[in-house]
């Protein structure tokens, strides 16, 4: 192809330019929303950098919207400290996806270390990944680890200098659950940041919020619930029995979690085996539970396509 002359070019330029604008002021009226302003950044963005052109850089860097306006999550995952394997896994499950305007850590939640290889392989993913939590606690599942999660945090994240609060949102998550975090932070976006509730209702056929309590699979409350927790004796009379139940009991018992979420058809247990907790896999998914085998885990990515990113190198062939 033969090269435009540089007039030529420069002819070219400035109306393509007044194109993109007026593109973009279009995009603007259409969503005239608080974070226009940084859309109108990515969208000139998209458009300069597909240019061959050196066009100046007008962009609000995207980090910028490292603000007020992000939401931060914490994702505990109660598991066993010789959970290794399962750890490995899930850090690949979720280092991979990068959220849009929020920040989740996940983190791993064990009692204290029993052996002494724990004292050095734990430590060592400590010093690796930073992404554990170990509880003063005896392991156990349903005499109160999670009320001894909930009510450690305030105390653990109370950096003075820090955001507060340190997390807008905790989350339980099982080890055999599926998130999908671009879409939690889309139906979190919406709601509010206090005295929230949120999950997939128990009984499965309910789609009413405030009908028991939020499934186990992985419920989340806002941080003032959390500082509650701590704080009152409701919790601390009552602790032993399924986790999840318990802790919707709380709630009613505290009168907390007046703002209530049901993410109900988009948190769901996996379709096989059938039952009224279950959905087909669909597009419109936060969290799939019940992934029992590598089957289904396998089957549940590859319907996300969670490896279509994958850039193309001389170093491999994956077909
Ligand atoms: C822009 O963002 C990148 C990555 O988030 C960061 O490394 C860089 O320092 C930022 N630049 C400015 C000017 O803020
Ligand atoms: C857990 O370990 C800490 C530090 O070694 C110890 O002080 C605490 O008593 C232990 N807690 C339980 C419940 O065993
Ligand atoms: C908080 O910031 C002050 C001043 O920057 C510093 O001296 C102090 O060590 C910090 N405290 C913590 C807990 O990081
Ligand atoms: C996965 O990719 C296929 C092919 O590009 C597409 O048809 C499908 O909608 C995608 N699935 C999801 C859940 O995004």
């Amino acid at each position: 192809m033969m090269k435009p002359s540089k007039p030529e070019r420069r002819r070219f330029i400035l109306p393509s330019f007044l194109f993109i604008l007026f593109l973009c002021v279009l995009a603007l009226i259409v969503e005239v929303r608080l974070d226009s302003l940084l859309k109108f950044g990515q969208c000139v963005n998209s458009f300069s950098s597909s240019q061959s052109y050196n066009s100046p850089t007008m962009v609000a860097n995207s980090s910028s919207s490292d603000n007020d306006d992000e939401i931060r999550i914490l994702i505990g995952i109660p598991t066993l400290a010789d959970q290794y394997q399962r750890r490995h896994f899930l850090r690949l499950i979720y280092g991979t996806q990068s959220p849009v305007g929020a920040k989740i850590d996940v983190k791993f939640v064990f009692c204290n270390l029993t052996k002494e290889d724990q004292k050095v392989l734990v430590a060592l993913e400590i010093m690796r990944y930073d992404d554990i939590i170990i509880l003063n606690c005896k392991e156990n599942m349903n005499k109160g680890k999670t009320l001894t999660f909930f009510s450690s945090l305030p105390e653990i994240f109370n950096d003075k200098n820090g955001s507060y609060p340190p997390y807008h949102y905790i989350m339980k998550g099982d080890d055999d659950t599926y998130f999908r975090f671009n879409n939690l932070v889309e139906s979190l976006k919406p709601l509010p940041r206090e005295d929230l509730y949120y999950g997939y209702v128990i009984p499965c056929s309910s789609m009413d919020p405030f009908k028991h309590y939020m499934s186990g699979m992985g419920y989340l409350v806002s941080w003032d619930i959390v500082e509650w927790i701590r704080e009152s004796d409701i919790p601390k009379k009552q602790f032993e029995g399924p986790e999840d139940k318990v802790f919707g009991d709380w709630m009613r018992n505290g009168k907390r979690g007046k703002n209530r979420f049901n993410a109900k058809w988009s948190m769901y247990n996996y379709p096989e085996p059938p039952s009224t907790c279950t959905h087909e896999l669909w597009p419109d998914t936060i969290a799939v539970h019940l992934l029992k085998n590598q089957e289904k885990w396998i089957r549940t990515l590859k319907y996300f396509n969670v490896t279509h990113d994958l850039k193309p190198s001389k170093m491999y062939h994956i077909a």
